[in-house]
């Protein structure tokens, strides 16, 4: 008996190990899966711009030899910081100016290193910095000894078994879930029984059970690594696509009582007020943390209590995510005004006054040009610019994200102005 449970652990242990690396996956394999499936990038302005797949930016990343010097846990190189110890936080543009405050340091180093300063497309800059901020949804993988501790504590023992252990049978087994690699889906199963579980555990007086995302994570694994289900395939869905996302928000009618940047409904929290950057699973257990009194408003407003499918609560996660990744428009004569504070002025004229050094930016931006072109170009030339603003013995012009959109809201209306000449 002690033998077979000391193999069990073993067997338990190894298979943690499996959804360990299940991890290392979804952040390597899967964007290379990705990658065979292309998608069109669409070419707007970083306010609402949404990528579809954020992992295709691991690719970028290792194309551009980012992991020369950088990690992302633990893998990859050491002359810059862990990318993903750095959680980044903010919108597109806020991310992109992390980046661009660092481009001198990175300079010396991609010198020191021989390699040349890498040059990006606007879908590149736009996947690479989504991938960043994709890092913290990703999570932590699941411990498989903590996740049988939650099923006990929590309760859910006293309704469902798994693995064969004993365990009640008012609920089905939950061995079936192992087929889902993502834990997302093991969410997505019990919201889907919500009402009914509640429903029950109020008749037995057990209270409603409250999650964090890691011990979704951990409940997952668990499941994962003691389940019997001996389907051979696993159905490895996509971690979510924040466009599909926004629309089963409005399909599941979220927006009813949900706004987002101002649209929607007010009787829930307006999705800008609430703080979201978190893993994947840790989203899915706010939005189950507060499924008691949701349920309870949709009877009062008589919406039926939304069920998923497929990938649709991945989809939804990844919307939730993302939410807060949209700049909002910045201010052109804020914008102006930066030009010249920034110095931007003594080396770059706009419509023939001011430096010469660099290229008039008026003539090259025309209102095709988006933020994230405007980007794009300027980290393309950052190496050539770093040059001369310390040859210049100038300061590199360190921005924040507000700064950017600013500056950008101001180059792409002079753009406007200069093509409609
Ligand atoms: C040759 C080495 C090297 C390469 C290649 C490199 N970096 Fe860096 N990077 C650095 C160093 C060094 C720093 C830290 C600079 C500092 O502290 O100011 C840094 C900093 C950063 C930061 C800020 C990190 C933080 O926590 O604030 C980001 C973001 C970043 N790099 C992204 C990238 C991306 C994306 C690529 C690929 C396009 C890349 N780096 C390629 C060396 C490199
Ligand atoms: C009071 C009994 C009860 C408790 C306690 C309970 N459940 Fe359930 N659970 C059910 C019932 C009943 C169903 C099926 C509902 C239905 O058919 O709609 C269910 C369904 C599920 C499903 C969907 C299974 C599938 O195959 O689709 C999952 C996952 C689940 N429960 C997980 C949990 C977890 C995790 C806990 C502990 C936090 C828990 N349950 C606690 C009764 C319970
Ligand atoms: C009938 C109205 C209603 C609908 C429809 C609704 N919610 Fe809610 N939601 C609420 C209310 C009310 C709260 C606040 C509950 C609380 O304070 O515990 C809430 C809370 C939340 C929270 C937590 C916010 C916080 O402050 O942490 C999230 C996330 C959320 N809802 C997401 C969704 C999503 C996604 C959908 C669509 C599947 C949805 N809601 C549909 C009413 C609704
Ligand atoms: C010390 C001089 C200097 C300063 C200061 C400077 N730049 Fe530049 N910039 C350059 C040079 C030189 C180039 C062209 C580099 C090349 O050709 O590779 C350039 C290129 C650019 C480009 C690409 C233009 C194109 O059409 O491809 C943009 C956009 C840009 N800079 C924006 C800015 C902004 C915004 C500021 C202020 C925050 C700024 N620059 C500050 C020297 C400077």
């Amino acid at each position: 008996m002690r033998q077979e449970s000391k193999t069990r652990l073993q067997q338990s242990l190894f298979k943690n190990m499996i959804s360990a690396s299940l991890f290392l996956v979804m952040t390597m394999v899967m964007p290379l899966l990705v990658s065979l499936c292309p998608a069109p990038l669409h070419a707007e302005p970083p306010s609402d711009w949404l990528p579809s797949e954020p992992l295709k930016g691991r690719i970028v990343f290792e194309e551009k030899h980012c992991t020369r010097c950088h990690s992302i846990a633990g893998t990859g190189g050491d002359i810059g910081p862990d990318l993903a110890e750095s959680y980044f936080d903010g919108t597109f543009l806020d991310l992109a100016s992390i980046f661009w405050n660092h481009v001198p340091d990175m300079v010396v180093e991609y010198k020191r290193a021989n390699l040349a300063w890498p040059q990006f497309s606007d879908e590149e800059v736009a996947h690479v910095i989504s991938y960043l901020y994709y890092l913290r949804y990703l999570g932590a993988p699941g411990d498989v000894s903590r996740g049988q501790d939650y099923l006990k504590t929590k309760g859910c023992f006293s309704c469902h078994s798994v693995g064969g252990e004993p365990g009640g049978r008012r609920g089905p087994a939950l061995d079936r879930l192992k087929m889902y690699a993502s834990p997302i889906y093991v969410v997505q199963a019990i919201w889907n029984h919500g009402p009914e579980m509640q429903a029950m555990m109020n008749s037995m007086g057990i209270a409603r059970p409250k999650f964090t995302g890691q011990e979704i994570a951990d409940i997952g694994a668990y499941i994962r690594a003691v389940s019997k289900w001996t389907m051979r395939e696993s159905v490895y869905l996509s971690p979510g696509d924040p466009n599909d996302g926004k629309v089963v928000f409005a399909r599941k009618r979220c927006d009813a009582c949900h706004s987002v940047h101002g649209v929607g409904g007010a009787t829930g929290p307006s999705m800008d007020d609430v703080d979201l950057s978190m893993s994947a699973t840790g989203i899915a257990a706010i939005m189950w943390n507060h499924g008691a009194e949701m349920l309870s408003t949709m009877r009062e407003e008589r919406i039926k209590w939304p069920t998923f499918d497929g990938k649709e609560m991945a989809d939804l996660i990844a919307y939730l995510y993302f939410i807060r990744f949209i700049d909002e428009p910045g201010n052109a004569p804020r914008g102006q005004a930066l030009f010249e504070t920034k110095q931007c002025v003594s080396c770059h004229s706009i419509g023939g006054v001011g430096g010469s050094v660099g290229p008039d930016l008026s003539m090259r931006l025309s209102t095709r040009h988006s933020g994230i072109s405007v980007l794009t170009k300027m980290i393309n030339h950052a190496a050539k610019m770093s040059e001369e603003v310390l040859s210049q013995g100038e300061r590199w012009p360190v921005l924040t994200g507000q700064e950017m959109r600013d500056i950008f809201a101001y180059l792409v209306a002079t753009g406007e102005e200069s093509s409609s000449e």
